[in-house]
């Protein structure tokens, strides 16, 4: 049975983006305020084991990133969520899930701001044809002997927030849909979008399609030179190609190395539609 629930009645309306029929967004909670929407899905999980949960918030008051930063948003302008999912996935294949969440954010942005390009930098990071940061991903999986017996896939999308109200340190390195559409971007409509392709993409894995081919044309980081920080460490290299595990290969002034994970911390983009 679909469902909708908000703890607030004057919140944006989301309802029209819960399909009844799809896995993904059958149902949706909104909260005005929460600490972190991940924290949330997987407390759904647990409580309940629904798959294909979906849960929003306007404001984060402990929105979590990678690699242990906050993820910062005013309340009301931009798409915060994570969907709770119980995906029938291969433990050694949930490098796949981040790709492809990936890959759905990008489609799901591109159809909002027509005529400007988005690349994906490694590993999931959307981003402008200058570089800058338009969305990103927070991937929690739950491993079960050999299979992935839950995954909370947390997407931070800025949609409305306009650079000139973004703190400088945030301004520098990103921007919204809004900005590159030159006109606010409708949040329901992206939401719907989102969950959409993200819908097909995990249907997708599950049936042993991966995504690999379509993330590697969608890559910005390949054929850049990048400074990467993975375990520790420094690594300055070409980035020449993602591999069969989804790690990025780098060729270092003396070696050819690939990192499963790790943080790409300089790309010049080139970015070709
Ligand atoms: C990153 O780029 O470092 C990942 C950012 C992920 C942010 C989203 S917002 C919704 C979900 N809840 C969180 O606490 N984090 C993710």
């Amino acid at each position: 049975m679909p469902h909708y629930s908000a703890a607030v009645a004057h919140l944006t309306d989301w309802s029209s983006a819960v399909r009844a029929r799809r896995r993904l967004g059958h149902t949706i909670e909104v909260h005005e305020t929460i600490g972190s929407t991940n924290d949330r899905a997987r407390e759904l999980l647990i409580e309940s084991g629904v798959d294909g949960g979906v849960v929003i918030a306007e404001e984060q008051s402990a929105g979590r990133g990678r690699r242990g930063r906050t993820w910062l948003s005013p309340p009301g302008v931009n798409l915060m969520l994570s969907v709770a999912l119980q995906p029938a996935v291969l433990a050694r294949d949930a490098w796949q899930l981040g790709l492809a969440t990936a890959l759905a954010t990008r489609a799901a942005c591109v159809a909002s701001i027509e005529g400007s390009a988005l690349g994906l930098k490694w590993p999931n990071d959307l981003v402008t044809s200058d570089g800058r940061k338009v969305a990103g991903l927070l991937l929690e999986t739950e491993v079960t002997g050999e299979r992935l017996s839950a995954a909370v896939l947390g997407i931070g999308i800025n949609v409305n927030w306009r650079r000139g109200e973004m703190p400088p340190d945030i301004a520098t390195d990103a921007t919204s849909l809004a900005e590159l559409a030159g006109a606010e971007v409708d949040r329901v409509a992206l939401l719907d979008r989102l969950l959409d392709a993200l819908d097909d993409e995990v249907t997708h894995i599950e049936q042993g399609r991966s995504p690999l081919r379509r993330y590697r044309a969608a890559c910005v980081t390949i054929g850049q030179e990048v400074t990467v920080h993975a375990a520790g460490e420094t690594i300055v290299g070409r980035a020449v190609d993602i591999d069969d595990v989804g790690s990025l290969v780098l060729e270092t002034a003396t070696s050819r190395v690939a990192l499963a994970t790790g943080e790409v911390a300089f790309v010049r983009t080139g970015l070709q539609e």
